[in-house]
């Protein structure tokens, strides 16, 4: 008797043929079971475990000091709780610059440990190698070109990339190389929309754009930013859907004076 197994998680193949339909791809980052819960169960197609993480829940100040440790924890938690999305964990700086063996170890602990369904990592032409030999070994690999914030040293800060013809070709170039090599999508980061637009059009795999326009194949936002959680900085292309620390700030000052006032527990919440 052969058992049947429902797959109803969203698969690299369903992302391509969204972009063949035309269906725009909704992306979000998540980084704990609570959040990738909402996530999953608010209909976002793929829950990037992305190393904004060091700054938006760690505390640090850019993603440079993320650990594969650290990203494996988070992406662990993120996979208990996502049925339908696709899970895609971020390579952190180091993780696959050194060498291939090296990438591909680790990108192979976020599928075998961490639950991940594909990893991502930040470059164009000069990680076409590395992303062929993850594809080939069954690693899915997203792409992510224009701003990749592991170099904002080497970009001299967050900034618009791809303004000048020559900037804009290269990241075309880089597109294209990683399109050849095999990943399944790529993120476009802080492009000129009309770039974004281009590279949509050349290339046959999704575009998933952050400050790329609205013609790219879909969107990602970093979750903390969308819901107004974090706002130590906000850049352009954030749009804030809620405004939850505000409301938690509410929230616990009125614990916090219910408590010292005693109205905090009543009968209600009493044995
Ligand atoms: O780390 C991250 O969250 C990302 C997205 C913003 C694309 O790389």
């Amino acid at each position: 008797m052969s058992t049947q197994i429902k797959i109803t998680r969203i698969t690299t193949a369903n992302v391509r043929e969204k972009k063949i339909k035309g269906e725009k791809i909704a992306m979000l980052t998540a980084y704990d079971y609570p959040t990738a819960l909402v996530a999953d169960s608010a209909g976002v197609d793929i829950i990037l475990v992305g190393d904004s993480l060091g700054m938006v829940v760690l505390g640090y100040d850019s993603t440079i000091p993320v650990t594969m440790d650290e990203m494996i924890h988070h992406t662990k938690a993120v996979s208990r709780a996502a049925q339908r999305a696709m899970v895609v964990g971020d390579m952190p700086f180091m993780s696959y610059q050194i060498s291939v063996d090296e990438a591909m170890f680790n990108a192979g602990r976020f599928l075998k440990e961490a639950g991940a369904q594909a990893v991502k990592l930040e470059g164009g032409a000069e990680v076409a190698e590395i992303t062929k030999r993850l594809s080939s070994a069954g690693i899915p690999v997203m792409g992510h070109i224009g701003l990749t914030p592991q170099a904002v040293h080497q970009f001299g800060g967050y900034k618009v990339q791809g303004k000048s013809k020559q900037a804009a070709q290269k990241i075309m170039a880089d597109a294209k190389a990683l399109e050849e090599a095999g990943a399944f999508a790529i993120v476009l980061e802080c492009v000129p929309a009309e770039l974004g637009k281009s590279i949509s059009e050349a290339i046959s795999i999704p575009t998933i754009g952050i400050g790329g326009g609205v013609h790219c194949d879909g969107q990602v936002l970093v979750f903390h930013d969308m819901l107004g959680i974090f706002d130590r900085f906000t850049p352009k292309f954030v749009k804030k859907y809620a405004n939850i620390k505000e409301q938690q700030e509410t929230a616990i000052k009125q614990y916090v004076d219910e408590v010292k006032t005693g109205i905090f527990p009543s009968n209600e919440h009493s044995f």
